[in-house]
């Protein structure tokens, strides 16, 4: 069966917003990527899953490396603009500077990094996966910075959201309960 990316069933899966940025055929770009992850803690790689016909996916093929900035919550407009023009037919990075947001020179790839973002990540290209009508571009981190004073920004029900009232875990009795639980039916 097909799912639209808008489909009602879908819709309710919550993501962050990666920002790929990418330099290559179509010069230094950014895209907007809700498929996008950390996939393998040793060797540290993410993940970003990305339509063949964006500019960004010939950009990551040719050059094999992309960063990956993880939206903050204050950072809205910056997915928006990313994720509603071509690469290949407007210069995003362009437009967002003159929006004010700001770019550093990464240190072990050429895309540009994203100043604010709460998390970027620079990977190098180490698997192509094609899956269905995208392909999977696993990288292996090569220089992670984050700031942890930030929120990053939720992507849900087609609309931007932060992080609000914390869930509490299990009550120390119901924890018990559980433990108890898994002991009972262990597969000894
Ligand atoms: C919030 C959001 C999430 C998106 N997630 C993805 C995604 O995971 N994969 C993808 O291929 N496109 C995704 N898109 C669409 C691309 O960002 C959009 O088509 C973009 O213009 C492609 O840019 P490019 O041609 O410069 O690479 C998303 C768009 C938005 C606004």
């Amino acid at each position: 069966m097909d799912l639209k990316f808008d489909d009602p069933r879908t819709i309710l899966l919550a993501t962050n917003v990666g920002l790929v940025t990418s330099d290559g055929l179509a010069g230094p770009n950014i895209m907007s990527v809700a498929w996008s992850y950390y996939v393998s803690c040793a060797p540290g790689m993410m993940a970003v899953c990305i339509n063949p016909k964006h500019a960004t996916y010939k950009n990551i093929l040719k050059t094999k490396e992309f960063g990956l900035n993880i939206c903050a919550a204050d950072q809205a407009v910056l997915a928006s603009v990313s994720g509603m023009a071509s690469g290949a037919k407007v210069d995003k990075i362009k437009v967002l500077q003159e929006l004010g947001f700001e770019f550093y020179t990464g240190s072990q790839i050429k895309p540009l990094m994203i100043k604010g973002a709460s998390m970027n990540a620079e990977c190098k290209v180490v698997k192509e996966i094609e899956i269905g009508d995208h392909t999977m571009f696993v990288g292996e981190v090569v220089d992670l910075k984050a700031d942890t004073s930030k929120n990053s920004l939720v992507y849900a029900n087609g609309k931007y959201w932060e992080l609000g009232k914390q869930i509490e875990k299990p009550s120390e009795e119901k924890m018990n309960e559980i433990k108890a639980l898994l002991e009972k039916f262990s597969k000894k």
